[in-house]
């Protein structure tokens, strides 16, 4: 395998810094789309004091000096181009969860490309196949470089205006961090072998208990994306509101009401509309019982809107289920906890009775399954333990077509939350060639085993 364009800058201190905005926002050029040899985006991961805890600083780390970092933007089709810096003490690479892109650009360490040093700069250029919400973070020490803060939203616009006048996009994560803001473990053996080890402090946009003035009585597009390691959030609303469901995972649905809890895991995204209601009033972002953050209506000029059509499809392939072939994949449980932590992580969990291991770089040369390119295939999932996991795949969107446990609308996605002990049916076109990453997003399963690679050829 030969890695390209990691490169080191020459004399990183006379860099002019471009594509910040004030205050770590977003700032892109669709004027600059055909020109080859720029970039859209220069994003720096750096070392960052937040106040997460009023009065006390907390040692984050940063993409685009705020985290959650830089809202990067890209029309639907489109190149993104990101010259990426690491000004970090420790090496990285970024991965574009959700996004059906090429392998070498997917950010993962020695199969995608060799980890960015410090010091050091990637350029990732990729077209958007889809419109929606998706993020992005490491893929390298997880558990320490996502929970210090460096996950960021990615949003595709769609091609054509959606109707859509208004919009935000809420970043919900949970910061390991004591009250004094100093940093607790990100990953504890006793808790990675359950569901894994949570942050104590809730935030939104990286502000605990935020609130967020929307304009009233209009509708807002509201664009959730759970960037936590650990938490599903159990997520509902308070107060006089209406809102529809418009998509899941960067995937548009037919939209429907949003339901009492809608438990979102890690890596998982909602695409809400939001009827805002009258000047003064507030709607009670939660997680089950527990408020994460508030709407708050503020008065405007603006005619109220109606609301929006349902989203354009994004052009996945649709498989075929009657000639596809099956597949089935087990998660179990394997856990003997110990506390002595060594120096590598203890194993916890198995794919079909393969633990993966992060110290070893040769894991993704032994792929827990092969798929024939263009073909179509079901895959069975068997979670065997008493917790739930998040199961993701990098490279392609599948379908969700089946469960024992619940009734399932078929939509397409990237991360399904399987339940305890549930059996759930997702298929798919091998489409995308190359070796993807399948694994549990709840960062520490993923880092105790529960991790495999499947290879498209
Ligand atoms: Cu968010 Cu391996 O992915
Ligand atoms: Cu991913
Ligand atoms: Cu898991």
């Amino acid at each position: 395998m030969s890695f390209t364009r990691r490169q080191m800058l020459g004399g990183l201190a006379g860099l002019a810094v471009v594509g910040l905005g004030a205050g770590g926002t977003a700032r892109y050029w669709l004027g600059r789309r055909d020109d080859d040899a720029g970039h859209d985006y220069e994003l720096i991961a750096a070392p960052l004091d937040v106040e997460l805890v009023a009065g006390h600083q907390t040692p984050a780390w940063a993409f685009g000096g705020s985290a959650p970092g830089t809202e990067l933007r890209v029309r639907q089709g489109e190149w993104l181009r990101v010259r990426f810096i690491n000004h970090l003490p420790v090496e990285t690479t970024i991965h574009w969860h959700g996004i059906r892109l090429p392998l070498e650009m997917d950010g993962v360490p020695y199969v995608s490309q060799l980890p960015v040093k410090p010091g050091e700069y990637f350029d990732y250029r990729f077209r958007v196949p889809d419109a929606g919400s998706y993020w992005y973070h490491p893929h390298v020490s997880s558990s320490e470089e996502l929970g210090r803060g460096l996950v960021g939203p990615l949003i595709v616009e769609e091609r054509e205006p959606t109707g859509f006048a208004h919009e935000v996009t809420l970043n919900l994560k949970n910061w390991h961090v004591d009250e004094e803001g100093a940093f607790l473990p990100f990953s504890i053996p006793r808790e990675a072998a359950r569901n894994g080890t949570l942050g104590r402090l809730s935030t939104i946009n990286g502000v605990p208990k935020p609130t967020i003035d929307l304009p009233a009585g209009q509708i807002v597009r509201v664009r959730l994306l759970n960037v936590d390691n650990t938490a599903t959030y159990r997520l509902n609303f308070r107060g006089d509101a209406q809102m529809r469901l418009y998509a899941l995972d960067g995937n548009p649905i037919e939209p429907r009401p949003l339901g009492k809890d809608y438990w979102m895991g890690p890596g998982m995204r909602v695409c809400l509309a939001v009827k805002m209601p009258a000047a003064g009033e507030e709607i009670a972002v939660r997680d089950g019982p527990v408020r994460l953050g508030t709407l708050r209506a503020v008065a405007t000029a603006d005619a109220p809107g109606d609301w929006p059509a349902p989203l354009p499809p994004n052009p996945v392939a649709e498989p075929d289920l009657a000639n596809a072939e099956k597949l089935n994949f087990n998660f179990e449980w394997v856990g003997q906890v110990s506390e002595d932590i060594g120096e590598k992580p203890p194993s916890l969990w198995q794919i079909n009775g393969v633990a993966w291991d992060i110290t070893d770089k040769t894991c993704a040369d032994r792929p827990i399954a092969r798929m024939q390119l263009g073909k179509s295939y079901i895959l069975e999932f068997k979670n065997m333990t008493q917790y739930q996991h998040p199961i993701h795949l990098h490279g392609m969107s599948f379908k969700v077509i089946a469960s024992n446990r619940r009734k399932i609308i078929p939509y397409f996605t990237d991360t399904f939350l399987l339940g305890k002990n549930e059996r759930a049916q997702v298929a798919l076109v091998a489409d995308n060639p190359g070796v993807w990453m399948f694994h549990c997003h709840v960062i520490d399963h993923m880092e105790t085993g529960l991790m495999a690679a499947i290879e498209v050829s």
